[in-house]
């Protein structure tokens, strides 16, 4: 399971024909509906070259990403279908966060903080603080997050050069692909199909723009 089934997904196809896609400029074609760029050569090259650091950057984006599923589970404790995926997408987050953490004690790399990429915060940004507004924002906000994590595990999966590391970001790409997936279905459980769609695309406009330049750091999303 991966990018070929998603690519494949009836839901993640409208986008392609959204008229802001026309405003994109020449970068390589994403392979994920969601996303409007695709990850640069360079990205990739930097953290290959720094698979240290991004593993400890991605123990942070794991345990970030439960506690944005906690934080809307507690913001909408009324939300029947809300609180039920978000509880599945916190318990394997925080499954994730174990994987990544014990991997880290194998390679004898501490816990530590790490200066965050302009990219998360970026995106809450354009969170509108109003309702409706909120949860719609907030639940797109966190797909392409989503989607971006899951294609760019993928090319940690195709590129890293530890066989064993290489298999272990493979096998996350499906959950994150999940994951992605069920903030969409439920942005469109709670808003209209076309309001979600135009949002989305302009969100996706701002995702590109903030990995335009590649953060000097190596992390997951720079
Ligand atoms: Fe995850
Ligand atoms: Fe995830």
């Amino acid at each position: 399971m991966g990018r070929e089934i998603l690519d494949g997904s009836p839901y993640l196809s409208r986008l392609a024909l959204h008229p802001l896609n026309t405003l994109i400029s020449a970068m390589p074609a994403p392979s994920i509906k969601f996303l409007q760029s695709a990850t640069s050569n360079a990205w990739i090259e930097q953290a290959i070259a720094n698979l240290d650091i991004v593993l400890l950057d991605h123990s942070h984006c794991e345990r970030k990403a439960a506690g944005v599923a906690l934080n809307l589970m507690f913001r909408y404790p009324s939300r029947t279908r809300l609180v039920r995926q978000l509880t599945t997408i916190a318990q394997e987050e925080l499954a994730h966060f174990d994987q990544v953490n014990q991997w880290l004690e194998h390679k004898g790399i501490p816990l530590a903080p790490l200066a965050a990429a302009p990219y998360g915060a970026g995106l809450r940004a354009e969170i509108r603080p109003q309702e409706p507004d909120r949860l719609l924002d907030s639940l797109l906000v966190a797909a392409l997050i989503e989607a971006r994590s899951h294609e760019r595990l993928g090319l940690l999966g195709d590129h890293c050069p530890d066989r064993d590391l290489a298999k272990f970001y493979r096998s996350l790409m499906a959950s994150e692909a999940r994951h992605y997936g069920a903030y969409w279905v439920l942005a469109t459980h709670y808003y209209d199909r076309q309001l979600v769609d135009d949002r989305l695309a302009s969100l996706a406009q701002v995702e590109k723009q903030l990995l335009a330049n590649l953060y000097p750091q190596p992390r997951i999303h720079s």
